[in-house]
């Protein structure tokens, strides 16, 4: 399993070193970008992402719950480590997904509870990356909701050989990492079990022992 930490749950008056206490335990950081018309909260954009690489060298996952994500993608810088995921729901996804495709990086495809997985099929083989959401985006520190792990599964054959990575994004902690993986999740997602704890870093690890005990 890899882990991708969201510094949604981060203190945001030090968010410098918050990102480095977790530099050499996760495997990426991840970014939540909402521009308070695709979900019902507002957080931060390039600016701030952007500035965080001289933070940090780990590669960037940034999740865009934002209504125009071909507008705005571009205005993160990104290299061929980093990730930068729309969602179907917002405007236009196969614009989302050439213009992301252009800018170098990897690119993810990710879908609300609500939403069937039918709706990003015709997608599936444009995509490297479907991040599934197991709470209602636009808010840290909600509870899993268990109907996600049936889902991973049928997400897991849907995508069959390709090489697509599949993560998971949502009220992820050391009870229940263990099943999101055994179910097919590669990368977690987890914002309030890492930086909501006092130790951010002996949290990150306590998470990854938890996805294999
Ligand atoms: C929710 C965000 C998540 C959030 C996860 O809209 O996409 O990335 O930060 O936070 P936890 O792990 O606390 O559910
Ligand atoms: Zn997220």
């Amino acid at each position: 399993m890899k882990l991708s930490p969201s510094i949604l749950s981060a203190n945001f008056a030090n968010l410098a070193e918050e990102v480095k206490a977790v530099e050499g335990v996760a495997h990426f950081l991840h970014f939540d970008v909402m521009d308070g018309h695709f979900v019902p909260n507002l957080t931060f954009g390039p600016l701030v992402v952007n500035a965080l690489r001289r933070c940090s060298s780990l590669p960037f996952d940034i999740h865009l719950m934002i209504e125009r994500p071909a507008l705005y993608a571009p205005r993160f810088q990104v290299g061929p480590e980093d990730v930068i995921t729309f969602h179907v729901e917002a405007k236009d996804p196969q614009e989302a997904i050439q213009v992301i495709r252009r800018l170098g990086c990897k690119v993810g495809i990710s879908l609300k509870p609500g939403t069937p997985l039918s709706a990003i099929k015709p997608y599936l083989a444009q995509v490297d990356w479907v991040l599934v959401m197991s709470v209602e985006p636009g808010f840290g520190g909600q509870k899993f909701m268990p109907e996600a792990l049936d889902r991973i599964r049928k997400l897991r054959k849907l995508i069959g050989a390709r090489p697509v990575t599949i993560a998971v994004d949502g009220g992820i902690n050391p009870g229940n990492v263990r099943q999101v993986v055994e179910a097919g999740a590669e990368v977690i997602v987890a914002g309030s079990a890492v930086f909501g704890a006092p130790d951010p870093r002996a949290a990150a690890e306590k998470l990854i022992q938890a996805s294999h005990a």
